[in-house]
């Protein structure tokens, strides 16, 4: 059966037909990416976020493309605002089969900063928003998805939350958080059907993303990178659909790095050279020209 890779059409069967999906922040980045994958391959899409603009116009650019969405304006962190998405979900479109735990707090440095200099607040909200948020999600899916019969959920980890780093002290321990609730969840609803992965992605480039990071930083994460480009939201979203569907039947209770390679190497990888000896021209020259800052 083709699949459907680009806009939706209604003559080719997907992967997501007849399933109901709940995206979390899928008003910009990589979880609109997920909620367009989805709808693209016959999901029907509740499109969560706590900027509601962005969910409206993610549900526009869906239903433009005759798929099925509904925009919610709501704050993960928000257990009231989490039990009324899923009820609406239910209500709207009949259940829940699919879940993207998408949805996080960051703060960059300084706010998120070594542990010393931390302050608690900003551990606190960020705790409550990635992990606490992602918990209740998840508690709000798992009866739902007993009820249809079983369900896959990915919860969206980090690169930063499998290797430590000189700031992001919140952030990083929030995503290796979640990748044990993600394990934890796999093993305690395995059998009643129910799968939960975590993906950890590194540096994609988003919207704001691009707006956070000055271009020093930007060339220093990709210099650390095997593949020469950066990763895309929608890089992420193959991966997450793929989970999502039956084409995963058998996967469950991992942690899946899609980075370009960041943590694959030995940490002397980008200072030993490596753009000069293996990297295409054109990128040769920008990354050997770049000053290490
Ligand atoms: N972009 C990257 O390089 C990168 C790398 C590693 C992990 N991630 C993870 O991927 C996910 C998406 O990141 P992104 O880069 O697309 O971010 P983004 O800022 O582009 O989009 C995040 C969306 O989530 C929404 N949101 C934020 N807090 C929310 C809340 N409390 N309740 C509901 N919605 C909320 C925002 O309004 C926004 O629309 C996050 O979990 C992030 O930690 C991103």
């Amino acid at each position: 059966m083709p699949r459907k890779t680009n806009a939706i059409q209604e003559d080719t069967m997907g992967r997501f037909e007849g399933k109901v999906a709940v995206v979390t922040g899928a008003g910009a980045g990589i979880g609109k990416a997920c909620a367009l994958a989805i709808a693209r391959e016959g999901g029907r899409v509740v499109v969560a976020d706590i900027d509601g603009s962005g969910a409206i116009a993610c549900t526009a650019q869906i239903k433009a493309e005759a798929g099925h969405a509904l925009a919610l304006a709501m704050d993960i962190a928000d257990a009231q605002a989490v039990a009324a998405l899923f009820e609406t979900a239910e209500r709207h479109f009949g259940g829940v089969d699919l879940l993207v735990n998408n949805a996080s707090a960051m703060h960059l440095t300084p706010r998120d900063c070594a542990i010393l200099d931390l302050d608690l607040a900003v551990w606190d909200q960020t705790i409550a928003t990635n992990l606490r948020g992602t918990l209740l999600c998840c508690r709000q899916a798992i009866p739902r998805m007993i009820a249809r019969g079983g369900g896959a959920i990915v919860n969206m980890s980090s690169c930063q939350g499998l290797s430590g780093d000189t700031a992001q002290t919140s952030y990083a321990a929030s995503k290796a958080a979640t990748n044990m609730l993600s394990a934890s969840l796999a093993t305690q609803y395995g059998h009643a059907q129910i799968r939960c992965n975590a993906v950890a992605p590194g540096l994609i480039m988003t919207e704001r993303l691009l707006a956070k990071l000055d271009e020093c930083m930007q060339r220093h994460l990709r210099r650390h990178q095997l593949l020469p480009r950066v990763g895309r939201p929608e890089d992420v979203a193959s991966l997450v659909a793929f989970l999502l569907s039956d084409d995963a039947a058998f996967i469950t209770g991992q942690v899946v790095c899609i980075d370009g390679g960041m943590l694959a190497h030995v940490p002397t990888y980008a200072d030993g050279g490596n753009s000069r000896a293996a990297r295409p021209a054109g990128d040769t020259a920008e990354a050997a020209a770049a000053p290490r800052c």
